[in-house]
């Protein structure tokens, strides 16, 4: 036998040396999840996502300033209001969750940290979904949407966030964000789209977490979310992202579409990230907490996994917890 490619896995060094994927603190992005009813250093566990909390508009500057300090680079924040309405009007308070949060983080850490911000209807309007609602035909509403989007990314601008990340799925939406944030002095805020947003059951644990499950007589969000079955799909709608001006794009869920990052890191030119999921973390988690697999190796392989996909950044759960091991 010539050829053993055991000989290059003998020893952890020779490992170290040939190995092709390096995961460091720059990668990832921690999403926060912040709690209009909640005071000072008041914080919640997440049922469904251990080990994960909803922090005040106060509280979660401390978490930041920890999260800052470990070498994460960036957060991305999701808001729980404290009323929802059919327009989600919370979502575009100069007072709401997000806007607070945003002002209370920049205020504290400046430039030391990046602040993104989710920008979606559902965890703000009363039926949960991303868009209006026509009840009489009973559909979620594309061009109606779009004023109401562009009205949060402004006022998140004005707040001071650093990146707009649109997460609705309706079409043409990065272009009326790009539109809209440029015709208010934003010229310099990137948009990170979503844009290979699949329609999800590992979006689960989010929802509980958010409170943003669908309630009207639409139950799914499988009009707007892509089909899982389909990855030409996501090269149309990514396609369609940059052309409208997206910045960054991203795919999401993560494991099960490895293919999607893979297809859309060799397609295109500008820096894809994958969002590995609620679903995702709290599948780990329950099999660790059960003994069936070792937690932190298991956490380690899957940010590597999506790495090696092509994802540039990775969203996770874990973030700040992987800084400290990293
Ligand atoms: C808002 C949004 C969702 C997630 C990120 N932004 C929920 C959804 O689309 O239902 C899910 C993130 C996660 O599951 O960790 N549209």
């Amino acid at each position: 036998m010539i050829k053993r490619p055991r000989r290059l896995r003998n020893t952890k060094k020779i490992r170290d040396l040939v190995g092709e994927t390096t995961l460091i603190k720059n990668d990832l992005i921690m999403p926060l999840f912040i709690d209009e009813t909640l005071k000072g250093s008041e914080k919640k566990e997440i049922t469904s996502m251990p080990n994960q909390y909803r922090f005040s508009t106060e509280g979660v500057v401390e978490e930041c300033k920890e999260i800052a300090d470990l070498g994460v680079p960036a957060v991305i924040l999701f808001g729980i209001p404290k009323y929802k309405d059919e327009i989600a009007s919370s979502a575009y308070d100069e007072n709401g969750v997000i806007q607070k949060a945003i002002r209370n983080i920049k205020a504290e850490l400046g430039n030391d940290l990046l602040v993104i911000a989710d920008t979606c209807l559902c965890e703000y309007t009363s039926h949960g979904h991303c868009g209006l609602i026509d009840y009489k035909n009973n559909k979620v509403l594309n061009d109606e949407t779009l004023p109401i989007l562009s009205k949060i990314a402004i006022s998140y601008a004005n707040s001071g966030v650093d990146i707009i990340a649109p997460s609705d799925m309706m079409d043409g939406r990065v272009g009326a964000l790009r539109k809209a944030l440029d015709e208010n002095n934003h010229t310099d805020i990137p948009i990170m789209s979503y844009g290979a947003k699949y329609a999800s059951s590992f979006y689960g644990p989010f929802r509980d977490a958010a409170e943003s499950a669908p309630k009207s007589e639409i139950k799914d969000r499988k009009t707007y979310q892509m089909d899982y079955r389909n990855s030409n799909e996501a090269i149309r709608e990514i396609e369609l992202d940059i052309e409208e001006g997206a910045d960054l794009i991203l795919v999401k869920p993560a494991l099960p579409y490895l293919d999607i990052i893979k297809i859309a890191n060799d397609n295109f030119n500008i820096p894809i990230g994958a969002y590995c999921v609620s679903g995702e973390y709290s599948m780990i988690e329950a099999a660790s907490i059960n003994g069936w697999i070792n937690r932190t190796d298991a956490i380690i392989e899957t940010l590597h996994g999506i790495k090696r996909a092509g994802a540039s950044f990775i969203i996770n759960y874990w973030a700040k917890e992987i800084a400290k091991y990293l």
